[in-house]
This record gives C-alpha cells, sequence and structure tokens, in this order.
C-alpha cells in the first residue's frame, strides 16, 4: 500500500513538475497598435514585463513612458507613471509627461547659442526662451521601435533621425534610446547619439512620478534625498546665473530625506521665482561615472524610487505647472500630483562655457545612461 502512495505521488510529481517550471514567468515584450497621429502616422505601444510581473509601457510617439505598474510593500501592483489614455491627449500634452526630451532638455537662452562663430536660432517657445528641444522637439515624434527579450530582460530599442536644421539645430543627428525594464524592476535607458555636423545635445526624459499611485493626491509627503551639494540658481525666466550655489542652509538642502512639501513654500526667492522646486542639482559624483542621483520614499506604499545616472545634473521639478488634466482612467493631475528627476547636463549650457559641455561633434558619440530603480521598504529594512 506504502509502496503504490509513493508510486502514485511520484507519477504526480513527474506530470506536474514541467507544468510547474513551465509556469514560471519569463520576461516579455508585448505590441499593440496605440493609435493614428493626426497626421495620420501609426504609432504603437510595447509593453514591458519582467519576471516579477511588474510593468512598464512605451509608446513610439515621443518615446513616452505611458506607465509604470510595481508592488507596494503588500505586493499589489500600482501606476506609478503619470499619463494619459489615447492618443489625442498627448498630442495636446503641454506637461511633457514620459517622452524622452531632446535635442536639448530644459532652456537655452533666449534661443540662442554659438557654435564655432556661427550663431544657431532656435523656437522661443517658454517665456523668450527654448525649452525642451522647441515646437516639435523628440516629445512629438513618432520614434521606430524594436522590441526583445536579451539575456533575460525585456527591452525596447527606439530610434530617430533628427534631420539638419530641425528645430533650428545643426547637422543631421541620429538618436538611438533603449529602454530595458530589468528583473530586478528597473528602468534602464540607454541614449547614444551621432551628428554629421557639430550640434549641441542634451537629452532626459520626463516622466512625472507619484509613489503613492498616478493620480493619488499630491507627492508633498514624498521623501527626497538628492545627492547634491549645489544647485545652479537661475533668474526670473529659470536660465542660470552661472553660480553653482552651496545648498547648506537653504530649502534646495536634500542631502538628508526631506519630505518635498516641509519647505516648498518657503520665502526663499529660488522657490518664489520657479514656484516651487524647479532647479538643476549639481550631482555629487565623478561626471561621466554612473552614481547616485537622488532617493524617493512614500511611506504608504512603501514604495522607493532610486535614480542613477551618468550624468552631471538633475533637474527636481515638483510638477508647479500641473493644471488638472485629465489622465488615465479619468483621474485629474492638480498642481503637484507628480515630480521628475530629469538627469541632463545643466540648463543653458551652451552658452555657459563654465559649464560641462554639450557640443556633440561630427565623429564623435553621445552616450548616457540613466536607472530608475523601483523596490519596496518594509519597516526598518529596505528589500529589493
Ligand atoms: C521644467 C519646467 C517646466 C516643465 C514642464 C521642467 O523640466 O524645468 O520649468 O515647466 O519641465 O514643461
Amino acid at each position: 500500500m506504502r509502496f503504490l502512495i509513493s508510486l502514485s505521488f511520484a507519477l504526480i510529481l513527474c506530470v506536474a513538475a514541467p507544468l510547474l517550471v513551465g509556469a514560471v514567468p519569463a520576461a516579455r515584450v508585448d505590441k499593440h497598435a496605440f493609435g493614428k497621429t493626426a497626421d495620420g502616422l501609426s504609432v504603437d505601444a510595447y509593453t514591458l514585463t519582467n519576471k516579477n510581473g511588474a510593468r512598464v509601457k512605451i509608446i513610439t510617439y515621443g518615446a513616452r513612458v505611458v506607465s509604470i505598474e510595481v508592488a507596494d510593500r503588500g505586493g499589489k501592483l500600482g501606476d506609478v507613471a503619470l499619463g494619459y489614455d489615447d492618443l489625442p491627449a498627448y498630442e495636446k500634452d503641454p506637461s511633457y509627461l514620459g517622452p524622452i526630451v531632446g535635442r536639448y532638455g530644459n532652456r537655452i537662452a533666449k534661443g540662442r547659442f554659438t557654435l564655432d562663430g556661427q550663431t544657431y536660432t532656435l523656437a522661443q517657445n517658454n517665456n523668450g526662451n527654448h525649452l525642451h528641444g522647441g515646437l516639435r522637439g523628440f516629445d512629438k515624434v513618432v520614434w521606430t521601435g524594436k522590441g526583445s527579450v536579451i539575456g533575460g530582460a525585456a527591452r525596447l530599442k527606439l530610434t530617430y533621425l533628427s534631420k539638419d536644421r530641425e528645430e533650428g539645430y545643426p547637422g543631421n543627428l541620429s538618436v538611438t534610446v533603449i529602454y530595458t525594464w530589468t528583473n530586478r524592476d528597473e528602468l534602464k535607458i540607454e541614449y547614444s547619439a551621432q551628428t554629421d555636423k557639430p550640434t549641441v545635445l542634451n537629452l532626459t526624459n520626463h516622466a512625472y512620478f507619484n509613489l503613492a499611485g498616478a493620480g493619488v493626491g499630491d507627492i508633498l509627503k514624498h521623501e527626497m534625498r538628492i545627492n547634491a551639494l549645489r544647485f545652479t540658481p537661475t533668474n526670473e525666466t529659470s536660465i542660470p546665473t552661472g553660480e553653482l550655489r552651496s545648498v547648506k542652509g537653504t530649502p534646495l538642502d536634500f542631502t538628508s530625506a526631506t519630505p518635498i512639501g516641509s519647505r516648498i513654500e518657503a520665502k526663499y526667492e529660488q522657490l518664489i521665482s520657479g514656484s516651487g522646486y524647479d532647479h538643476n542639482f549639481v550631482l555629487n559624483k565623478p561626471l561621466g561615472e554612473l552614481g547616485l542621483a537622488a532617493e524617493v520614499y512614500e511611506s504608504t506604499s512603501g514604495r522607493v524610487l532610486r535614480v542613477y545616472t551618468t550624468e552631471p545634473g538633475v533637474q527636481f521639478y515638483s510638477g508647479n505647472f500641473l493644471s488638472g488634466a485629465i489622465g488615465k482612467q479619468g483621474l485629474a493631475y492638480p498642481r503637484r500630483s507628480g515630480f521628475c528627476l530629469e538627469t541632463q547636463h545643466f540648463p543653458d549650457s551652451p552658452n555657459k562655457p563654465e559649464f560641462p559641455t554639450t557640443v556633440l561633434r561630427s565623429g564623435g558619440r553621445y552616450t548616457q545612461t540613466t536607472i530608475y530603480q523601483f523596490s519596496v521598504r518594509r519597516g526598518q529594512y529596505r528589500e529589493r
């Protein structure tokens, strides 16, 4: 009898084991149509799913991150990236929800710069300055996408050719952005670009995060730590003055974790002119090396976001100009309901020779890596 029981147990194992092995989730990429632009161009959506079942959705319009679904401390998935449900909403978007920003993330004073003795004029789309690549930046063009699973990780390669003089910039610029969604819940973004004429370039991603969930209140209780001892103060039109100011004794000191909202209304001229946080922080790490830029913790969900980058700066923008637009699932995004951590070279570098250079020459290669890493903190412990 005992023999028979053991035999049937062994048989069950033989049948069930392959099924169980087959049930181990693997990373995958799913593609579907997202819609057509007003100009009739087809836009695709790619959903990158990792082994944990966590998901990132990216569309080819603007290479935009549409959603990031990651677990809270109870293991429940929630969407932490602000976005819209459909393409027409993205085409009207005034807030840059989720895209790759280019050719120049943030501002160039008066939309003008001189390179090798030649002056170039760009669109003045923000208080007389040039912002985020102009009227039709990389956030408003359709990229070519290719999904794959490489080394067990889901990834999406996006390419775009920006023609000579597009938005006023010199050089035919070929740009590649690779989003990899790792099995450690990291969204890794690898940028590279080449030009056939000297130009300037400063790419970034403009995702807005709310670690409690997109559309679930404001971000003022999120605890922010930024790996920076200095920032670049700006004038009344948000152009850096050229000074690198110590954060010490100012409401921009995030060297230890501090709730975003605790000093945001302080009567400090930089916060008044920026309507809150909208500043470039000078990262305290060697130029070009991948290192920590910021860490954010949200206590109700337990979610933690850490940002690593090879860039010298990060723009911490506290969503001051979000104005209640309706986003995914009919949820509104009012003022300060999301924050951005845009890893970048400093704003207006083409006019500030003392800042790390943003010049790209023909024969040279632009590269940048940024990682948005999600995890949860349980009690005193941090877990991955
Ligand atoms: C800029 C803000 C701007 C926002 C949305 C941020 O990167 O620093 O000044 O309002 O993007 O355009």
